[in-house]
């Protein structure tokens, strides 16, 4: 069985103060899940009041991005080593706003994906199709690419911690969700490529969530779909009652 896991990304939002706030009030209201795994990914300079506002608490923490190397002459950038000694669990990597905005291509995704099992930090890897290229009827083929091409040269005994987020592009931020049918369909396709390069026993083991516009409404049917391990929450992410709601999706 596959543990939910329900993944807030804060992005650029949230002063050290209000990030604070924001957990503490969550930690508050979910301290008594126990069959899903909460996860808050706050901006780099919220990280480490959170981490310690969290300690003991069943809500694990982490980054939304990270550089590949150890360290370095990488000015702006944070690597796996700081993240990982600062306490973090968790990392989002080729988070659809980093490919847009960033430049972030594949080939560092991967680079990125084996950094961060170096440092025993779970890759959240975001994948997904822009509109135009859902509407031209090549959403499998996009994301293929991203799941091969990111996904390459794993280590085997890593493939069972690994997390993806499917993320159609045009349902970030915008209110549009995919259809639950739409988003298993994806899903399971992502299943499958991994198994074709991994084996079904490997890619069974792996959590997909789904992420785009998800809400306290739609989680539920999302989540009753038999690939669909759970959420990359943004904007719903937000504010502690809606995603607490979305936590106890049942
Ligand atoms: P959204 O963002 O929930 O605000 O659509 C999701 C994401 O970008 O991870």
């Amino acid at each position: 069985m596959r543990k939910p896991i329900i993944a807030g990304n804060w992005k650029m939002y949230k002063t050290v103060e209000r990030a604070i706030s924001l957990v503490s009030e969550l930690a508050g209201l979910v301290s008594d899940v126990r069959d899903v795994e909460i996860v808050v990914c706050p901006p780099f300079t919220a990280l480490d009041a959170v981490i310690d506002v969290t300690a003991g608490t069943n809500i694990a923490v982490g980054a939304q991005n990270m550089h590949w190397e150890t360290e370095g002459a990488f000015t702006g950038e944070v690597s796996p080593m700081m993240l990982k000694q600062m306490g973090c669990s968790y990392v989002i990597l080729g988070h659809s706003e980093r490919r847009q905005y960033f430049g972030e291509t594949d080939e560092n995704i991967n680079r990125k994906i084996k950094s961060a099992f170096r440092y025993q930090l779970i890759p959240i890897v975001c994948v997904g199709e822009l509109l135009e290229q859902r509407e031209n009827g090549v959403t499998e083929q996009v994301v293929r690419t991203q799941i091969e091409a990111g996904l390459k040269g794993l280590e085997t005994s890593e493939i069972p911690k690994l997390v993806v987020a499917y993320e159609p592009v045009w349902a970030i931020g915008t209110g549009k969700t995919a259809s639950n049918e739409d988003a298993q369909q994806v899903i399971s396709f992502i299943r499958k490529v991994v198994s074709e390069m991994y084996g079904q026993e490997l890619a069974d083991q792996i959590r997909i969530l789904y992420g785009g516009s998800v809400k306290p409404d739609n989680i539920t049917g999302l989540m009753q779909e038999k690939d669909i391990d759970g959420a990359l929450v943004g904007g719903a992410s937000l504010e502690a009652e809606t995603f607490a709601k979305i936590i106890r999706f049942k």
